[in-house]
């Protein structure tokens, strides 16, 4: 058996559409039928005309998907492939941190689980954050969860004094100064990108600083032939395919013992489970009703502002 050729199969038997985020492995890339950033993901699941969803991602893509398309079935190849950073953030403890600040309008990152979302006014992704908050009058007060390095981004490019949350993606925290500074010295024409989940250190040392999508259109149009890349790893596939020609370092982690560029969640999903998941239609995700209810009105906001600003 062909196991890509068997998943294709299936997908277009069941009428099936397979999407992925650039974090995962480049094989699961190159077979889905869609890859794209957090909001682009976002915005496809809006959209398609598919009956099953399979998002291989992490599980709160998936239930961004299921809340957007509730009449279609949306599957993940493991339910174990959760988000440290969504975890960050339990939605009890963030309810709590809400009704302590009165008065604050509650921005959270799509990076939360849906049961978070639904204590959140308007939810944004990397790609539209910055956008989003200024969006706002700029003395509304606000509340910005879960990621303190994004949030603590936006407030320095943006002037506003949002109230953080205090959480942050395993991965990205790990990115060493030090030795990125030893790559530039080594390449000192390289261009340095940056993921804004990155503590503010490692964000200064930036040449541009954005979401996946963001840092992939830069390193294509830029025409600088090396770049250093401070985000997950798996975002390089998609870089090296588009521009065969230029060198895409990973920035190595503090710990060099180990592989934590390298967003252990994302890697769980595998062409096996993609092929099982398709074949079995399960793992399938499900959104509590009431949770769906109030957490499809941040996300559409977020939607809504995004296609307003054409982003
Ligand atoms: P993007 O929205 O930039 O794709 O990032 C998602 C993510 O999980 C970053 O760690
Ligand atoms: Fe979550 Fe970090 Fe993995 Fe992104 S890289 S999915 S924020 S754990």
């Amino acid at each position: 058996m062909n196991i890509k050729e068997e998943i294709r199969r299936m997908c277009r038997e069941k009428n099936a559409v397979i999407m992925a985020h650039y974090y995962t492995d480049g094989e699961i890339q190159d077979i889905a039928d869609f890859v794209g950033d957090s909001l682009a993901l976002a915005q496809k699941a809006a959209t398609t005309d598919a009956d099953i969803i399979v998002m291989c991602g992490v599980h709160f893509m998936g239930e961004t998907s299921k809340i957007l398309c509730p009449d279609k079935k949306v599957l993940v190849p493991d339910l174990e492939a959760t988000c440290s950073l969504a975890e960050s953030c339990p939605a009890d403890k963030f309810a709590e941190f809400v009704a302590e600040h009165p008065g604050h309008t509650v921005i959270s990152y799509v990076n939360t689980t849906a049961a978070t979302k639904a204590v959140t006014d308007i939810v944004v992704t990397s790609s539209n954050a910055r956008q989003i908050v200024e969006s706002l009058p700029q003395d509304t007060p606000i509340i910005f969860g879960p990621d303190r390095n994004l949030g603590g981004y936006i407030n320095s490019i943006t002037g506003r004094n949002m109230l953080l949350w205090d959480g942050a993606c395993h991965v990205h925290e790990k990115f060493s100064v030090e030795k990125i500074l030893e790559l530039k010295k080594q390449y000192p024409d390289a261009k340095v990108l940056v993921h804004p989940e990155c503590k503010g250190t490692v964000v200064k040392l930036a040449d541009k600083v954005g979401s996946t999508a963001a840092l992939l259109k830069y390193s294509i149009n830029d025409p600088a032939q090396v770049f250093i890349v401070a985000t997950e790893s798996g975002i390089l596939h998609e870089m090296q395919k588009s521009c065969p020609e230029k060198t895409f370092i990973p920035a190595p982690p503090s710990d060099s013992t180990c592989s934590c560029n390298e967003c252990s969640y994302m890697k769980l999903v595998t062409m096996q489970k993609l092929y099982d998941c398709l074949l079995n239609e399960a793992p399938e995700i499900h959104v509590d009703a009431e949770v769906a209810e109030k957490a499809i009105r941040p996300i559409n906001r977020m939607l809504e502002i995004s296609e307003k600003l054409g982003l």
